[in-house]
């Protein structure tokens, strides 16, 4: 793993959005994995301001999601549908036909996992971006999940819930399932980076680099990974 340690999240997530420029401008086709949560926000914010000012284009690009809330539709504020339009897609030149993100509100979950898993094994995706749970996982495969899972509907744990709960009215709202590409789909990314920021991280990324990969903290599958770079400011940094 190639280690960066930046001085806070403002620095880190320029560092990330100069890796997904270079990316685009090397090869106008690429397939970008994203993610949400907070983490990628400030990421997203480069991305929108080299847009506006440097005219990067997104016209060629797809992207492919990691995950999906199970049971919101598309049109709920706290879907990762609509947080990607927010902080991303409504702002750059991706085309809307390019933009891929699991579907949790199918009637048939199973076929959806199906098909998203198709379609990420016909489109290799070049560069992923991950975040990591307080707790190790990487999309919503939390720990315990094989390394040699593909899309499929997880249940998130409840630390998951808790931590995500700050972006609902109450806990009940808290979706209990998602959709998520499994660990076997993000290490067949050509390249992954994984971003984190803050100490309530840093626990989570020393077992990431530091103890044996073990399924109790997914995020070190990426030890078995030949390309990862690893974007984090000091506080995430401090257990290392
Ligand atoms: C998001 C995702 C999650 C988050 C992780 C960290 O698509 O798959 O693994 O990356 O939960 O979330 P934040 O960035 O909000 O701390």
């Amino acid at each position: 793993m190639d280690i960066r340690v930046f001085k806070n999240y403002e620095e880190l997530s320029k560092a990330a959005a100069e890796l997904i420029v270079e990316q685009v401008k090397n090869k106008a086709n690429s397939n970008l994995g994203l993610a949400t949560g907070s983490t990628p926000v400030g990421l997203y914010n480069e991305l929108i301001k080299d847009h506006k000012e440097n005219k990067t284009s997104y016209k060629d690009v797809q992207t492919f999601n990691l995950d999906e809330y199970i049971g919101l539709p598309n049109t709920h504020d706290q879907s990762y549908y609509q947080f990607m339009q927010e902080k991303l897609f409504s702002h750059i030149d991706v085309e809307t036909n390019n933009i891929h993100i699991p579907s949790g509100n199918v009637e048939d979950i199973e076929k959806e996992c199906e098909r998203y898993n198709a379609l990420l094994k016909n489109n290799p995706i070049d560069v992923q971006i991950l975040g990591i749970g307080t707790n190790g996982h990487i999309g919503f495969n939390e720990p315990g999940t094989p390394f040699e899972s593909v899309t499929s509907k997880v249940e998130l744990a409840e630390n998951t819930r808790n931590d995500n709960a700050r972006f609902f009215d109450s806990m009940d709202e808290v979706p209990t399932h998602a959709i998520s590409m499994g660990i076997q789909n993000i290490l067949e990314a050509k390249q992954i980076v994984l971003l984190a920021s803050g100490a309530n991280k840093a626990d989570a990324i020393k077992a990431m680099v530091k103890d044996a990969a073990s399924i109790d903290c997914p995020a070190s599958a990426l030890q078995n990974h030949a390309n990862v770079i690893v974007l984090l400011d000091e506080a995430a940094a401090s257990k290392l």
